[in-house]
């Protein structure tokens, strides 16, 4: 962080003495305003619902740049890690900053492998959920109550904890979501295997049942690597800041991580890949779309359109790009070029990138639109996606939670308010109440 020799001067038109601040460049990316001891010099705080303006943290990992839609992770474009990369490789370069060499890699995925059991007596959790448990209500309890069984390593200060922790959170999700899926079926859970990728044990403890092997399809295990890949980090999104904001108090990180999953779970953020897919049954056929964007439009409807627009990107998501590549592929692969859902989704974005409403605001497709339609086709049921989502950015949720507690900058996160509430006063007797 490179302090700017432009600084910013804060003043007042009631003659209040005006205020200097500090500049900061970054790498890339915008500028921040140092407002620290803002609040010390003057009583006021600055006012910015949904921190639209404000830098939370110097973070080194994930560089988003909403207008050119380019991401980048440890400076990667994620185009080429997709292409060049599988996840684990991905997960290793977040951890540690630079892509594995060829041994670093070998260690990496055998160590992951040898963590992707839980504890047996994880399973008596699973019981106590309805069998139609949303899978998202069962990973928030069953990821928190891991802490229960690992108290060697969570002492948050001891950097071999804070490694301990995220290998075991990356090793274990594919488990703990498959045996969610597993649950919710009635059929019974499926170890993890050692002699398989991490992504194809995934299917495999997804698909397999003691009556039948699962029969690895290469090319839909590099489909859903590569959308672990796309989803794997996103800079400072909403459960991201939950995982850093959980962080900052202490909290062990299977405790933060489960707080991620429950932020993630909303519709506005990671929900939105079961609500776009949802929505493309609601919609039902190409010749319901206008209907459907007349709804949109009318505001007093709250109708939105799933898997469209972005905070950060007001260009199209590169993820979404990548992952309607994927889909094709996923498609051809099951003969189901003409699958209608797919058709509809197509024509629904093309529509939508010509209708003025979408185009003013800036309402491109995110990545959220069409990895329910390739999840879809791989068999993996609608509300298990937001899990597979969760699955994929707990390397990203750990990777910023382990930055943050070895920032030397890190305190407690504890933001302040505007209070328009009631000013002091007293409380009155039963008798004098109205
Ligand atoms: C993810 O932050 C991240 O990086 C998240 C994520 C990650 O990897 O972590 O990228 C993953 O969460 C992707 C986003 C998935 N969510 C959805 O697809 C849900 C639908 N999208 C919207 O809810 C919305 O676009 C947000 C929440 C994503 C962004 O909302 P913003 O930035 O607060 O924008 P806004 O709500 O202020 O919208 C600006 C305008 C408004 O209209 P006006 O008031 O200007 O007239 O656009 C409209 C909104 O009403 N609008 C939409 C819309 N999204 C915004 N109108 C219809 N359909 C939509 N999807």
């Amino acid at each position: 962080m490179n302090k700017s020799e432009t600084k910013a001067t804060l003043s007042f038109s009631d003659g209040s003495p005006s205020i200097e601040f500090p500049i900061y460049k970054g790498t890339i990316g915008p500028d921040v305003i140092d407002i620290r001891k803002l609040y010390g010099e003057t009583g006021k705080f600055t006012y910015d619902p949904g921190f639209m303006s404000t830098a939370s943290c110097n973070s080194a990992i994930t560089y988003i740049d909403g207008d050119k839609g380019e991401l980048l992770y440890r400076g990667y474009p994620i185009e080429q890690l997709a292409v060049n990369c599988d996840f684990l490789e991905t997960c290793y370069l977040l951890l540690n900053g630079e892509l594995p060499n060829a041994t670093e890699k070998n260690d990496f995925v055998k160590t992951v492998t040898y963590h992707t059991m839980v504890h047996e007596q994880m399973q008596f959790f699973f019981r106590g959920f309805r069998r139609d448990a949303h899978p998202m209500s069962v990973l928030v309890g069953t990821v928190g109550a891991l802490a229960s069984f690992y108290h060697d390593s969570l002492d948050i200060n001891d950097p071999h904890h804070r490694r301990v922790s995220a290998i075991r959170l990356i090793a274990k999700m594919p488990t703990l979501v498959a045996m969610a899926h597993k649950y919710s079926m009635g059929q019974p859970f499926v170890y993890p295997r050692n002699d398989l990728s991490y992504t194809a044990n995934f299917m495999r403890m997804m698909f397999a049942t003691p009556c039948e092997e699962y029969k690895v399809n290469d090319v839909l295990v590099r489909a859903l690597d590569r959308i672990l890949i796309l989803h794997a980090d996103h800079e400072q999104n909403a459960s991201t800041s939950t995982v850093r904001l959980s962080g900052s108090s202490g909290a062990n990180p299977f405790a933060c991580i489960a707080a991620g999953i429950a932020c993630l779970w909303g519709p506005a953020h990671g929900g939105a890949n079961e609500a776009a897919l949802n929505m493309l049954r609601d919609i039902g056929s190409v010749d319901k779309i206008g209907e459907f964007v007349k709804k949109v439009k009318d505001k007093s409807s709250g109708v939105k359109l799933m898997g469209f627009g972005h905070r950060v990107y007001k260009n199209y998501d590169p993820r979404a790009k990548l992952m309607r590549e994927t889909c094709h592929e996923v498609l051809a692969e099951l003969g189901l070029e003409n699958d209608p859902q797919f058709k509809l989704a197509m024509a629904l974005e093309k529509i939508a990138l010509e209708d003025d409403y979408f185009v003013q605001r800036k309402l491109y497709p995110n990545v959220d639109f069409y990895s329910g339609i390739v999840q879809s086709a791989l068999g993996i049921p609608v509300q298990l996606f937001t899990g597979i989502f969760a699955m994929a950015r707990t390397v990203g949720w750990i990777a910023q939670w382990n930055e943050m507690i070895s920032d030397p900058e890190q305190k407690i996160g504890r933001p302040r308010q505007l209070f328009s509430g009631s000013p002091v006063r007293n409380v009155p007797p039963m008798s004098e109440r109205k």
